[in-house]
């Protein structure tokens, strides 16, 4: 068995009163994407907040190749290779491709020609890292990010997080705002990430995109690991009926069967 690149043992997490999270235990290995499905207010950005170090764990333990982590703040987690792509990756309207692809990596360590930025080299960089993931279509470091379509932005950060060594991807919804042509294009990325041999941890909300990629899947309900299984033991219409439908359906059907226990048998009647 291979040590898994990150792993969550028992992890709780409260915000003072509020329970968010309950004893959730997952791990997640190299060359695999792991879904993490379920409802609005689930705690799926509460989760992989934990694992990106913006939050701390109230109890439980994170586990690195084996090895216990605490990290205090994300520069802890990206220090470590874990990088997080957030809905709307590029979020620099007005810098140019080539440099949002080094923001933040100029200063000091190691990178000695971008303490001036070299701006020639930087585009050519960033372009042929973009470009070593199949998106083509941008040849040009000097354009800037604001003319980019949702799923080139979403590329071009994936493209970036793995250029600069990340082992562990997280992309929080990343298919969210696109259409079916730029979604494709996205998730192709994320294979070719899979491919590279990095663990990605990739959340949403429609089915068939988490169908698409996953080889794993987990299914938060209420903040608790409701369903963990990997790629073909479960139907699309259980999935979609973990992710929300069967949860309020169930919770629906458990309110008019109390409503009728206590009105003779009477379902709960339109109010006019
Ligand atoms: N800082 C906080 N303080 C208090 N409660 C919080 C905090 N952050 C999140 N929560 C609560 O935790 C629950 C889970 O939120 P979270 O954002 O993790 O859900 P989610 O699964 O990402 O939902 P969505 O699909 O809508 O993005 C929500 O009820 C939310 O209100
Ligand atoms: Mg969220």
């Amino acid at each position: 068995m291979t040590t898994p690149v990150l792993e969550l043992r028992n992890v709780n997490k409260s915000f003072g009163p509020i329970d968010v999270l309950h004893d959730i235990s997952l791990t997640v290995n190299a060359g695999e994407v792991l879904c993490l499905l379920g409802d609005n207010g689930a705690g799926k950005s509460t989760l992989i907040k934990t694992l990106a170090g913006v939050h701390r764990p109230t109890s439980g333990q994170m586990l690195m190749d084996g090895q216990p982590v605490l990290f205090e703040r994300p520069k802890d987690a990206t220090d470590r290779g874990i990088a997080t792509v957030h809905q709307f990756g590029g979020t620099f309207p007005l810098m140019t491709i080539g440099r949002s692809f080094f923001v933040g990596m100029e200063p000091t360590k190691g990178w000695g020609p971008f303490k001036v930025f070299d701006r020639k080299t930087a585009n050519e960089v960033a372009v042929k890292a973009v470009q070593s993931f199949g998106i083509t279509r941008i040849d040009d470091g000097d354009r800037l990010i604001g003319g980019l379509s949702g799923g080139e932005r979403q590329s071009l950060a994936i493209a970036r997080a793995v250029h600069f060594g990340a082992r562990v991807l997280i992309l929080d919804e990343p298919t969210a705002a696109l259409g079916v042509k730029q979604a494709s294009h996205v998730l192709r990325i994320v294979l070719e990430a899979k491919r590279r041999g990095i663990a990605v941890i990739f959340i949403t909300h429609q089915v068939t995109h988490a169908m698409a990629v996953g080889d794993h899947f987990a299914v938060l309900i209420r903040g608790a690991l409701a369903a963990s299984f990997k790629k073909g033991e479960r139907s699309r219409e259980e999935i979609t009926d973990l992710m929300a439908g069967g949860e309020a359906l169930a919770d629906l059907g458990a309110e008019i069967e109390t409503y009728m226990e206590t009105h003779d048998g009477h379902p709960p009647q339109p109010v006019h």
